[in-house]
């Protein structure tokens, strides 16, 4: 099996990725003389891997979409490089921006929103066949093609959806829908900003589990963006978690969620129902509270320092690098200064059993 085609290999890359918004300046801002900007995303890098669903964990504002956007290229970059498949993205229009999009594809929270209401499933997924070439030729083939894309996505039988409205179908059919559109243009990576938060709970399950079945079957490189750490652990294979713009842990999801090194995630993981972990009191007392930071003024230093329970005095001015833990987890704490280069899994738990 040649690289391109094993799974595991990096198909997607954001290398030192930031996105800053300008401010609308008030009056205020005007005469001090003063540009304001949002640091909705700091260097910010991560992988995504063939055959592999990678969880990007976070709380509201904290510049998970911003990222979804940015590696689907909606957004120039303030900095940093996008890589696919080994290369460089340039920002671009015309026939390279069409390419790309073809490669990744990105699926949003409300399929609603997503979906034109006046036009049918027909409609949606002949027109994403067509804009990526894949309508084949003649009415038969056509058929053939949207018949596969609903199968894939298990809407069956096809022929009972074709003709549908979005509006005739549940949340969960129009999801799948919009998966089908998506898979429309063969794409090599999905990018899936929350994409079952606004169903019902019964059937995120199903959505997921599809996804998963993509995963394996296509070998997709997939971004799952989630408020649930829990859902993360369930179902992807590593897991990132983001706080005010930077990304402060990294792992294999069962190692984050199961034995979470930094304090952001502990917090997140203690305030998450998981019926395999009973937090005693006092787990809850110390993993913190309070409110996300402004991300026009971040905190100096580790912006969550102000909010952390074990904060020492260098978080408040130095940020915090990587420190790479064992079991290829890493955190962007000061608590694992020195433990860099101990790689015993023993000592490491020690010490994250320890902070
Ligand atoms: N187009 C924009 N212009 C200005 N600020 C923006 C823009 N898009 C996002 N932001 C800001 O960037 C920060 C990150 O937003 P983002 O939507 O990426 O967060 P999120 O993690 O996806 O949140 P949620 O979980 O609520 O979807 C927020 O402070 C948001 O207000
Ligand atoms: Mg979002």
């Amino acid at each position: 099996m040649s690289e391109q085609t094993e799974n595991n290999h990096v198909v997607l890359e954001a290398r030192g990725v930031t996105k800053h918004f300008a401010v609308r300046r008030t009056s205020r801002d005007l005469v001090a003389g003063r540009r304001r900007t949002v640091h909705a995303v700091d260097d910010v890098s991560l992988q995504l891997r063939r055959g592999t669903v990678t969880a990007l964990v976070g709380e509201s504002g904290s510049g998970k979409s911003t990222v979804a956007r940015l590696l689907a290229q909606l957004y120039p970059l303030t900095g940093g490089e996008i890589h696919l498949g080994g290369q460089a993205v340039k920002a671009g229009r015309g026939r390279s921006f069409r390419s790309y999009v073809r490669r990744v594809q990105l699926i949003f929270q409300d399929p609603f929103a997503s979906l034109n209401p006046v036009h049918t499933v027909r409609y949606h997924l002949t027109r994403a066949l067509k804009i990526h070439g894949r309508a084949g030729s003649g009415d038969e083939e056509l058929e053939q093609n949207l018949t596969a894309l609903l199968n894939r996505v298990q809407l069956t039988p096809p022929h009972q959806y074709l003709d549908k409205f979005p509006h005739e179908l549940s949340g969960g059919q129009r999801q799948r829908v919009a998966i089908a559109r998506a898979l429309g243009a063969d794409p090599q990576v999905l990018l899936a900003d929350e994409p079952v938060s606004m169903l019902d709970v019964s059937i995120r399950l199903g959505v997921l589990n599809l996804l998963r079945d993509l995963k394996d079957r296509m070998h997709l490189a997939i971004l799952y963006i989630t408020h649930d750490i829990a859902s993360a652990r369930y179902f992807a294979d590593s897991t990132l978690v983001m706080y005010a713009g930077r990304i402060v842990e990294g792992g294999d999801s069962e190692t984050v969620t199961q034995r979470p090194a930094h304090p952001y995630t502990q917090l997140l993981i203690a305030s998450a129902p998981d019926p395999d972990r009973v937090a005693d009191e006092e787990e809850q007392e110390e993993t913190g509270s309070g409110e996300p930071p402004s991300l026009i003024d971040p905190p100096a230093g580790c912006r969550f320092h102000p909010r952390c329970p074990k904060a020492m005095e260098r978080c408040r001015t130095e940020l915090p690098p990587r420190f790479d833990l064992a079991d290829g987890q890493w955190a962007a704490c000061w608590l694992y200064d020195g433990t860099a280069g101990d790689t015993t899994t023993g000592d490491h738990e020690k010490k994250v059993a320890a902070k």
